[in-house]
């Protein structure tokens, strides 16, 4: 077959459940990844065929895309701060605005210029706390999250050293975590509301942990309100603590940990200047 027709059929069939340039990119990435070729190759050589040993592969990521499979589950890997994290449905796939989350915490890690212990409450995959282990030479940093499966997910990312990753549960179990005090805490928890269900993409709610997902409607700071007894334990006095937040909860996060009796409790924007997380100190 020819990877034209190929490029031109699927785009075609996805583009039913994305936006044709999602649709088509999607596509180009399938290919790229899976046959070797360029994003380009089907128009500077039209006459490029697909192997004929590669199309019952191709196929069958075809029939997973359709079957609204993110594209990441599909590959295996998603792209975070550079670098390649694999990615299975036991944990989120991480998003671009965490990356925002990272550049904060390695702003303030660099500001207190010494060695330094980072913790990382709901690792999921370990993009945050790997990121941080490697962006932050010699840092020591330990993650945390109640899913044994995500954890193996988070443990597989690199080979040699890296981050200490733990099963505990933020909600419960911050009074028998016994890893000493830390320079920086940064969190991504659950905070989608039931609510918002409605306004959600299908390849997000049919495929994505549940678990990573949602905070009750009628408690929906309760991660917050947990991260800031673990701050209040194992926050170092001159320690940061970053948090992602849903962003139409911005205020009432921020006056969780202004309640709990942290200073400087500040929101956070993205580009598009919509706050993206709440940042504090002691
Ligand atoms: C929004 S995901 C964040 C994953 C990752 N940190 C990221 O930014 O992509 C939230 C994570 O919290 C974990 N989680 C949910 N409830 C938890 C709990 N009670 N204690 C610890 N982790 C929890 C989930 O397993 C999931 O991995």
């Amino acid at each position: 077959m020819l990877l034209s027709s190929f490029i031109q059929e699927s785009t075609a069939a996805l583009g039913r459940l994305y936006p044709a340039p999602e649709a088509r990119s999607m596509v180009l990435m399938l290919c790229e990844e899976r046959l070797g070729v360029k994003s380009y190759t089907h128009i500077v050589i039209p006459s490029t065929e697909i192997p004929d040993e590669a199309l019952p592969g191709l196929q069958e990521d075809m029939r997973r895309l359709l079957a609204s499979e993110p594209l990441q589950y599909v590959l295996g890997f998603t792209m975070f701060y550079g670098r390649r994290f694999n990615v299975t449905p036991d944990v989120l796939i991480p998003r671009p605005e965490t990356e925002l989350l990272v550049d904060e915490a390695v702003k303030a890690g660099l500001a207190l210029g010494r060695k330094l212990r980072v913790l990382d409450l709901c690792t999921g995959s370990g993009c945050i706390a790997w990121s941080l282990f490697q962006e932050l030479q010699d840092a020591e940093v330990v993650a945390v999250d109640i899913s044994p499966a995500a954890l193996g997910v988070a443990r597989s990312q690199f080979g040699g050293p890296g981050p200490e990753f733990i099963l505990a549960d933020v909600l419960k179990d911050a009074d028998s975590f016994d890893h000493g005090m830390f320079d920086i805490i940064v969190s991504n928890p659950p905070y989608v509301m039931e609510k918002e269900k409605p306004a959600m993409r299908a390849n997000v709610l049919d495929n994505e942990p549940p678990i990573a997902l949602f905070v009750p409607d009628d408690d929906p700071l309760l991660f917050y309100r947990a991260i800031a007894g673990w701050a209040l334990r194992f926050l170092a006095p001159d320690g940061t603590c970053i948090v992602e937040i849903n962003e139409s909860l911005c205020a009432p996060t921020m006056e969780v940990f202004t309640r709990a009796g942290f200073r400087n409790a500040v929101g956070l924007c993205d580009l598009s200047r919509r706050f993206r997380m709440v940042k504090f100190t002691r």
